[in-house]
């Protein structure tokens, strides 16, 4: 037996650690997703989790008005992430019978509640992590298209406009003589943000012939500046962070621009 509910105090805990109170790798992520919580409870955040008879969270899904996400669009709603517990260690695996689309479910029929006109949600091209095809399957039309990022919507009523997504305006500058290693950090997602971990701890490794830069786009005025919500640059090139590169990896990709220096 599995109950939807809102998000409560006795599951905040889990849900900060998205479910994965076990995993070392979210232990390394820090306290960001808290301190994004923080500044965004109060702006809109919904945040619905699946229970399951011991009380344990095994799903969960969070939505934000579109203003507040990587995302452009009027009187939407625009789901972050969606996620029913998948690994065999803590509550175990919990995919594939049925909560995923009884999460989804719920946050529409919350969201139609509050009177907006639709809800977007995104997913990406390939077949991992969140995909986009699993919203298609769940009635979501793509609209948009940013790399391997898609943006799909279910709009509520016939007024409902489409949404787009907020595109790259600039990105880091090349210094002379030097690496810039970027950090584009906005803190919603503890995967992002055990990148931003891993390579600022890998910059440090390499003294004055690297800088490291943090950019928090959990600043409004700063994403729409940048046009980049989580990302990571190596100078002006942006390293692929799905699945999240480990610190080797980066390290690796840092040396080799070191390397480089004359
Ligand atoms: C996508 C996800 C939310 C679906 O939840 P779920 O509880 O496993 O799915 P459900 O049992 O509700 O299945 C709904 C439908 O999706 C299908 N489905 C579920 N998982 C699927 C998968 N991995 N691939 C293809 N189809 C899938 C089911 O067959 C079902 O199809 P139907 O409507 O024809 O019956 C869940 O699998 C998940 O969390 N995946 C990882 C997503 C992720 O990476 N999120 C980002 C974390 S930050």
């Amino acid at each position: 037996m599995i109950e939807i509910k809102n998000l409560s105090e006795l599951h905040k805990p889990a849900y900060l650690m998205c479910l994965e109170e076990w995993s070392d790798e979210m232990k390394q992520a820090g306290d960001r997703k808290t301190i994004w919580y923080e500044k965004v409870k109060d702006k809109g955040l919904r945040v619905k989790v699946a229970i399951d008879e011991k009380e344990n969270a095994v799903g969960m899904i969070q939505y934000i008005p579109i203003e507040q996400s990587f995302a452009q669009g009027e009187n939407l709603y625009h789901i972050l992430c969606i996620w029913v517990h998948g690994y065999n260690e803590g509550v175990g695996n919990f995919q594939k019978r049925g909560i995923g689309k009884l999460l989804l479910k719920a946050a529409e029929e919350d969201v139609k509640s509050l009177n907006f006109n639709g809800i977007s949600a995104w997913g990406v091209s390939l077949p991992f992590w969140m995909k986009a095809s699993w919203f298609k399957k769940q009635g979501y039309l793509k609209v948009d298209k940013h790399g391997m990022g898609v943006l799909l919507w279910k709009p509520f009523n016939p007024n409902a406009k489409p949404p787009k997504w907020i595109k790259l305006k600039k990105k880091p500058k090349k210094i002379p003589g030097k690496v810039t290693v970027t950090s584009f950090i906005n803190g919603w997602c503890p995967a992002q943000n055990s990148i931003y971990e891993r390579a600022k701890k890998a910059a440090s490794e390499f003294g004055d012939k690297v800088i490291f830069k943090e950019i928090d786009t959990s600043n409004r005025q700063v994403f729409l500046e940048w046009g980049i919500g989580d990302a990571l640059f190596i100078d002006d090139k942006s390293i692929r962070t799905g699945p999240p590169p480990t610190y080797e990896a980066i390290k690796k990709k840092i040396q080799k621009r070191v390397n480089k220096l004359k």
